[in-house]
């Protein structure tokens, strides 16, 4: 039998990597932060000065990233990136290069590669309907979109960062829309996904839901 993946896709700020991140650490398993080497590309392109608009440069600079995941560190040849590509300006870089289909290409089995046993949690947008879609547990994590507004400016605002909670509801209400409305591997609940709405739940109660459904089919 192949290695089992729990995915937990869903939309901006909805929780997906902290819940995403408990759950592998729950079951002492792998975990694959699949907006990272989005993030990851977008940050490249800038450093590199690649023209954004340019689908097939853009995805030459995925292909050839040399990245590596140390606990929280985020290398980037060789240097920690784990907070630059947090920024604000670098999701809304991602999420428009994230459309082009040759780069979404470049990094299908750069992703799989992170399948290894016992296991492996994966999130991000498209990880039940494209690059896992074999996997046993699929779950689509929904909040509302002021709660998630909220949540983001948080966690900007500790991590030092400038954040406006007006201008965080506009950038992720369009990053949404453009996330779910493009034509390639768009953010929809794979159909055989549990939708699970974090609006009102804490961390530790949306945690347990996932596991639930995963003890569940023992
Ligand atoms: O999840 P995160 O906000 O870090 O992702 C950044 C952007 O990367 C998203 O807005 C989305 O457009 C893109 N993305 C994607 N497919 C994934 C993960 C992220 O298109 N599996």
């Amino acid at each position: 039998t192949r290695i089992p993946v729990i995915t937990i896709d869903g939309p901006t700020a909805s929780g997906k990597g902290t819940i995403a991140h408990r759950v592998a650490e729950a079951l002492g398993w792998v975990v694959l932060d699949s907006g990272a080497l989005y993030r990851l590309t977008a940050l490249a392109v800038q450093q590199q000065g690649v023209d954004p608009d340019d689908e097939i440069a853009v995805a030459q600079v995925a292909h050839d990233l040399d990245v590596a995941f140390q606990g929280d560190r985020v290398m980037l040849s060789g240097i920690d990136v784990a907070s630059l590509i947090r920024q604000e300006n670098i999701g809304n870089l991602a999420s428009k290069i994230a459309a082009y289909p040759p780069l979404r290409c470049a990094l299908l089995e750069r992703q799989r590669a992170f399948r290894l046993a016992p296991g492996l949690v994966a999130d991000g947008r498209d990880m039940g309907t494209v690059v896992f879609p074999d996997a046993p547990l699929k779950i689509f994590l929904e909040a509302d979109v002021r709660a998630r507004a909220e949540r983001r400016c948080k966690q900007l605002k500790e991590k030092g960062f400038s954040a406006n909670l007006m201008r965080l509801l506009e950038d992720m209400r369009e990053r949404d829309a453009r996330d779910r409305t493009r034509a390639n591997a768009p953010l929809v609940a794979a159909p055989d996904a549990k939708t699970v709405d974090s609006s009102a739940l804490s961390i530790d109660e949306t945690v347990n839901v996932v596991l639930d459904y995963w003890s569940s089919l023992g």
